[in-house]
């Protein structure tokens, strides 16, 4: 109720009538200003006129879908979704969502994560008001074996909306957000399929965004920063919806198989690029020059001897 009531106000940004708001939600004006008193409390600054009814003057940096309206420019992503103040893992959600058949683009997102979940069985450290974190159900018509290309995009994506917002970034393979050498975002991808056939994706961003505590930052497997240790002023919910509007667009062309784009555009972006580096693989480790992006999106490692192509593996510098 009260994420109507708020959808209704920041749609307007202007007055609301108590009237037309207890109308359109079927419930009476006495409930809704007691939502109101609520909303107040929660950090929304509405002003109150005894004619002109309810006004958003101010709304808290939260990022839940019902706020991006105003400056959301997607077609579909991110035009329905579900927010929570601390969730387990929003991926999970999204997961249960997704095998629900919620619309394409539903998004999930939380101002906390009790239970956040990484690449490779780790945990996603996600303490509330400190992190962007979100997932994103999607249904593409694609078969399983194309998908790690998702991902690809998915970190394309956050490099770019991250450098129109004015910080360079540069990603480890295949989808880890470096800032001068420390990783800012993670994404899991995490899908249903049957042999041919997937039956949805779920898209999980994790952003640091607020500086790191030195216990937080002693967490991750890797050299850790934040994005407001380099864009002091950032706001989740702009970044999130410049995120999803440059994702939507390289998803739409990806599946229209125009994918070579994106990958050039990844490989100038790719850490490491003609280094060596060391692969691990299950309980494999490889050594080599990190040699090339392949087609597929596959990592391309050239050891001397041999030339080998990954589908999966975490990379480091050796
Ligand atoms: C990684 O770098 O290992 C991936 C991290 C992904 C974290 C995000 S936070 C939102 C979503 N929910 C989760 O439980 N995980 C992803």
């Amino acid at each position: 109720m009260k994420d109507e009531i708020i959808s209704m106000l920041v749609k307007s940004q202007d007055y609301v009538s108590g009237e037309e708001i207890s109308q359109k939600l079927g419930v009476t004006r006495t409930a809704i200003w007691k939502h109101i008193k609520e909303l107040k409390r929660e950090g929304y600054k509405i002003t109150a006129h005894p004619r002109k009814g309810y006004k958003l003057e101010h709304y808290p940096d939260i990022p839940a879908y019902y706020l991006l309206k105003p400056f959301l420019k997607t077609s579909y992503l991110g035009h329905t979704g579900e927010y929570h103040d601390l969730i387990g893992s929003t991926n999970d959600r999204a997961k249960e969502l997704a095998a629900s058949k919620v619309p394409e683009g539903f998004l999930v997102s939380a101002n906390g994560q009790t239970a956040g979940r990484g690449r490779l069985g780790r945990s996603w450290n996600s303490p509330s008001g400190q992190g962007l974190y979100f997932s994103l159900v999607l249904y593409p018509n694609l078969p399983p074996v194309e998908l790690p290309g998702l991902t690809l995009l998915a970190g394309l994506a956050l490099a770019q909306t991250l450098e129109v917002l004015g910080v360079n970034v540069q990603i480890k393979w295949p989808n880890d957000l470096l800032i001068n050498g420390r990783k800012v975002a993670g994404i899991l991808t995490e899908i249903a399929a049957e042999a041919e056939r997937t039956i949805y994706a779920v898209v999980g961003i994790g952003i640091n965004i607020e500086p790191l505590a030195e216990e937080v930052k002693s967490s991750f497997a890797y050299p850790a920063t934040a994005l407001k240790e380099h864009l002091p002023e950032v706001s989740r919910q702009s970044l999130l919806a410049l995120f999803l509007e440059r994702f939507e667009k390289l998803y739409e062309e990806f599946k229209k198989g125009e994918f070579s784009w994106s990958l050039t555009e990844y490989k100038r972006r790719m850490a490491f690029l003609g280094e060596e580096v060391m692969i691990i693989t299950g309980d494999r480790e490889y050594r080599g020059v990190l040699h090339d992006l392949g087609e597929d999106g596959s990592l391309i490692i050239n050891d001397g001897k041999t030339i080998k192509r990954f589908a999966a593996g975490e990379i480091s510098l050796r």
